[in-house]
């Protein structure tokens, strides 16, 4: 059934983690937990999402944005509870899927195949189980002649139940207006909480009608609770996003030291070598090599560009620009195809025309270069004044020659043609096919050009 809608909890405080951040929005392979949770219920074909927020609400809101609704659980009394607050929003929804913040492993076609027999069965309730090695901190399934039962928590199960091994996965379809009706007869916990999972008690008392799927990867349920569970998530994320690259026709060096978030595009043909970290809304066309070395984020990349142990943030290469080693493109650089940015260069929000060469330790900020420009080693824009904290920009048109060591105080203009001389300090505009030299530099001459 298409349009199910989802209720996503993510108000518990997360105390295992020890934190100051929710555990929901600590990063797994570059995103927030909770939208792996979001794009696997998307995934599945949920219509509208609802998050039930409380603990850190606001940091929550912030991250997620308008893509979801949200309702407050202003106190966290418990899985059950925070279920009911959606009720307000999804009362006259047919059926609901719930999901737990702490879930970023589970895969939409998962949820797909339990919605689906959810509703071939038309089921009250529908959850996932799963068997695992080491049960503890989940709740166990209790069966009797091969029937759900009962789920009982962790801190309530007698040592026999805590040997089960089938455990709750905490995913479930419910018939809504079922659920809205036994929501509120929950009793409370020894712990103070009301459980969502005591529905399953009460439905099989009910004799109504359940489905249990008991899922065959158990790695794709688990639940995040602490750092630990939070590091073995983040590596199977991580093997899940080099599987599919390397299926897609991308060459990882040495995979398990390639890291690339969830949601990065490499095209076919790339080669990443060992050290690459390429982060967040990062898209890489075909035929680059990136690496060994290397730290990408936000970042368009073009065909068959190289990226040689060198940090490239917010920025563009349109293609076949190779930079490095050891450069740095800050926010905003912007770099021509056939641009070449060797060693030890800084450039930030400055657009390099094509073809133009920057090979040794330069810096070029607030600054548009034009095409064919040779930045002369040592090169460097003057573009932040102290006095006033303003910051200026610098004009190079097509064609200049900057020689080394070349001081550009901004705000100037180099036109057309110019040529500067090693260690010129330029503070005036410099007129196009003349040569400038000296500190500042003054123009000696004009040349006649061919
Ligand atoms: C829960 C299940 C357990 C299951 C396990 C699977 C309950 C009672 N137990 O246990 O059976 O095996 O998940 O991972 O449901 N939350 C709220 N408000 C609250 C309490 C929790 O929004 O008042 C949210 C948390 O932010 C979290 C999720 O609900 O995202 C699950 O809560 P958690 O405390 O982690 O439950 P578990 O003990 O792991
Ligand atoms: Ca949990």
């Amino acid at each position: 059934m298409d349009g199910m809608a989802a209720i996503v909890l993510a108000a518990g405080q997360g105390t295992r983690m020890k934190s100051k951040i929710s555990k929901v929005l600590h990063p797994l392979a570059g995103w927030p937990m909770i939208r792996h949770v979001l794009d696997a219920a998307t995934g599945a074909g949920a219509s509208r999402v609802v998050v039930v927020v409380g603990h850190e609400a606001e940091q929550v809101r912030q991250a997620l944005g308008d893509a979801v609704e949200y309702v407050d659980q202003t106190e966290q009394l418990g899985t059950g509870h925070a279920v009911m607050q959606a009720e307000c929003l999804l009362s006259a929804e047919k059926d609901v899927l719930v999901l737990y913040g702490d879930t970023p492993l589970i895969q939409g076609a998962t949820l797909r195949r339990l919605i689906d027999l959810h509703s071939e069965k038309g089921a009250d309730i529908s959850l996932l189980t799963m068997i695992v090695e080491d049960p503890s901190g989940y709740g166990r399934i209790l069966r009797r002649d091969g029937k759900v039962i009962a789920v009982v928590e962790d801190g309530q199960a007698t040592s026999g139940q805590k040997a089960i091994k089938e455990v709750n996965a905490g995913f479930y379809c419910f018939r809504g207006e079922w659920l809205w009706q036994q929501l509120p007869g929950l009793e409370k916990s020894k712990k103070g909480e009301y459980y969502l999972t005591d529905l399953v008690a009460i439905a099989a008392d009910e004799g109504r009608k359940m489905v249990a799927l008991t899922i065959d990867d158990s790695a794709e349920a688990m639940g995040v609770n602490d750092r630990v569970q939070l590091a073995e998530a983040e590596s199977i994320l991580r093997w899940r996003v080099r599987r599919r690259l390397m299926l897609s026709g991308v060459t990882l060096v040495e995979p398990s030291s390639t890291f690339i978030d969830e949601g990065v595009e490499v095209g076919r043909d790339c080669v990443v070598y060992p050290g690459a970290h390429i982060k967040g809304k990062t898209k890489i066309g075909e035929d680059c090599v990136i690496g060994p070395n290397s730290f990408i984020v936000d970042s368009t990349i073009g065909q068959g560009c190289a990226v040689f142990y060198s940090i490239v943030e917010q920025s563009t290469l349109e293609e076949r620009v190779s930079v490095g080693p050891f450069s740095h493109l800050r926010p905003g650089a912007h770099l021509a195809t056939g641009a070449h940015i060797g060693n030890f260069a800084e450039i930030k929000n400055s657009f390099v025309g094509e073809d133009t060469k920057m090979h040794h330790f330069s810096y070029l900020g607030d600054a548009t270069v034009g095409s064919r420009v040779n930045v002369g080693a040592g090169t460097i824009t003057c573009n932040f004044d102290s006095e006033t904290g303003e910051k200026s920009k610098t004009i190079v048109e097509d064609d200049v020659a900057l020689g080394s060591d070349t001081m550009l105080v901004a705000p100037v203009k180099v036109a057309r043609g110019a040529t500067t001389g090693a260690g010129s300090v330029v503070t005036r505009d410099i007129p196009s096919d003349s040569v400038a030299l000296g500190a500042p530099a003054k123009v000696v001459r004009k040349v006649r050009k061919a």
